[in-house]
């Protein structure tokens, strides 16, 4: 742009994930006036944005999209055409937990950031600001401002830092609503203008005293640093729902009480089987890694017992179950209710079903799953891809006969329909004794007792 004080006309999202295709659609619809298009290599997903059945199931997307699509927003798989036509180029591509060489298991991945750089400095002219949506490691503009050096000296190009707090079940809300919009930038002229142009953007719909300016460091520090917090909280109070459960302490009662403390305060102490989701554990496993590589071992061994103790917790539940079904839950049927992560969401990546289940398999149980939001043919695929034991798997389009038969029915997400399942069908559909495991601690145990379960929870009894 030549002017960068004027409002960009023209965004282009590299990326039409879980992230890049909601936060597109909501720019596109407070910013009539801005033409969007979300590109991306995969065709599919391409076509599925197109199409009335969404890639991502998230609350109140549709109606964003209803307004938008077509008019101000694109979808597209010509990722040149939309670098080429953009004045702010959002780079919101996967960036998972390295799987080889150096760093293995830890570092983040970036090859996929990288090659988004390169293609921009490849075809891209004109002045462009570029914006790192993905979370990535501190440092990681360096990178994409030295291809752009090397490889188009003819642009004036931005990188900017503006990491993404969105919750996925919550994404439509979070994102009209956002605790705070961040952007970090160069501490140059040129930088703060950036900065003041992506700004103005989220102007039109965030109050601007929620719009924090940072150096570019800060703010990619601050995202790795947000997730290691809130996961930290969970494993805070999953560490002390084992303490619960050896002392008859409630680990919801324990929870109220200190959340009730305002300098602590009451959200995420929600005692689990264990944190999932794509970004907790490869975003503090990148901040160990960072703390590492900057020759911190103490900084990092602190923030990897996050991750060891939400391995702990899925593992923990598992053999609770198995022991209590007299040892051995082989040629058994368990019902599971629910494979995605969380609630409102049909995202299953890192799971802690999968674990779960792939534990409960391993010693030869029969594995019955029922999610109302995961397709049955994603539940099978995620679970072939880790067991081999996947012909004692099935999952059900219906909770009852997901249940039918079974010796134990376990609770994984916290979908709120399952508060209303019919128990006394189930509990009559059961074998006896029929055990119940509350892996979110959702249900109201003195009523499930009374039906007649043997019902158990996490951190209480
Ligand atoms: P995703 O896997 O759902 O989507 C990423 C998309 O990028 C894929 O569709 C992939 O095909 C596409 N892609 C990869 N390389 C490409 C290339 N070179 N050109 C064009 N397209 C390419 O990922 P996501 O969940 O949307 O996450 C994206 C980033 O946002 C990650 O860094 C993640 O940590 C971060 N983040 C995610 C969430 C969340 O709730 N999922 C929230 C905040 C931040
Ligand atoms: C999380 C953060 O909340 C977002 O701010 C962040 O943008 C996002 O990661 C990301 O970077 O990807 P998300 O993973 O979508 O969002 O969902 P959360 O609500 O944070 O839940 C994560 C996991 O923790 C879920 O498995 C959930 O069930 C579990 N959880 C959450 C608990 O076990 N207890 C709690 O009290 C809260």
């Amino acid at each position: 742009m030549s002017n960068p004080q004027i409002k960009p006309q023209r965004i282009c999202c590299i990326g039409a994930g879980y992230v890049g295709g909601p936060t597109m659609a909501v720019i596109a619809q407070k910013c009539p006036d801005i033409r969007v298009t979300v590109v991306d290599i995969d065709e599919q997903r391409i076509a599925a944005w197109n199409s009335d059945e969404l890639p991502v199931y998230e609350r109140g997307l549709d109606a964003v999209l209803e307004t938008t699509r077509g008019k101000n927003l694109f979808f597209s798989t010509d990722v040149d055409a939309g670098i080429v036509a953009a004045d702010i180029i959002f780079i919101s591509v996967n960036t998972p937990t390295k799987t080889y060489g150096e760093g293995a298991g830890k570092a983040a991945d970036l090859k996929f950031v990288e090659l988004c750089a390169r293609k921009i400095a490849l075809i891209s002219t004109g002045n462009k600001i570029i914006v790192e949506k993905s979370t990535i490691p501190v440092r990681t503009a360096e990178m994409i401002k030295r291809i752009m050096r090397e490889n188009c000296s003819e642009n004036v190009v931005q990188v900017l830092s503006n990491p993404e707090f969105l919750a996925e079940g919550s994404a439509i809300q979070d994102l009209h609503y956002p605790d705070r919009i961040l952007i970090g930038g160069e501490e140059t002229e040129s930088g703060r203008q950036a900065v003041d142009t992506l700004a103005s953007v989220y102007e039109s719909w965030v109050p601007s005293e929620k719009i924090i300016k940072t150096n570019l460091w800060s703010s990619e520090l601050s995202k790795l640093a947000a997730n290691a917090f809130l996961a930290q909280r969970i494993s805070s109070i999953n560490a002390l729902s084992a303490l619960c459960e050896v002392t008859q302490a409630n680990i919801d009662e324990v929870a109220q009480a200190i959340g009730r403390d305002r300098r602590i305060g009451p959200k995420f102490l929600k005692a689990s089987v264990g944190f999932g989701g794509s970004c907790f554990q490869k975003d503090v496993l990148n901040l160990v890694y960072l703390c590492e590589h900057f020759g911190l071992p103490e900084v990092a061994a602190y923030w990897e017992q996050v991750i060891k103790m939400n391995d702990y917790q899925k593992r923990r539940f598992t053999k609770n179950l198995v022991k209590t079904l007299f040892n051995t839950v082989s040629g058994k049927k368990i019902a599971i209710l629910g494979f995605a992560f969380k609630s409102g969401t049909n995202d299953t990546r890192e799971t802690p079903a999968i674990q779960v289940c792939s534990d409960l398999l391993e010693e030869q149980g029969l594995v019955s799953v029922y999610d109302p939001g995961v397709k049955r043919e994603q539940i099978e695929s995620e679970l072939n891809l880790v067991n081999a034991n996947s012909n004692n798997l099935v999952a059900e389009d219906d909770p009852y006969s997901a249940c039918a038969g079974s010796h134990a029915v376990v609770i994984l997400t916290e979908w709120q329909e399952f508060k209303n399942l019919d128990y006394q069908r189930i509990f009559s559909l059961m074998e006896k004794p029929a055990f119940f495991f509350d892996g979110r601690n959702l249900l109201d145990f003195d009523a499930m007792r009374r039906i007649g379960f043997q019902i158990r929870g996490i951190g209480r009894v």
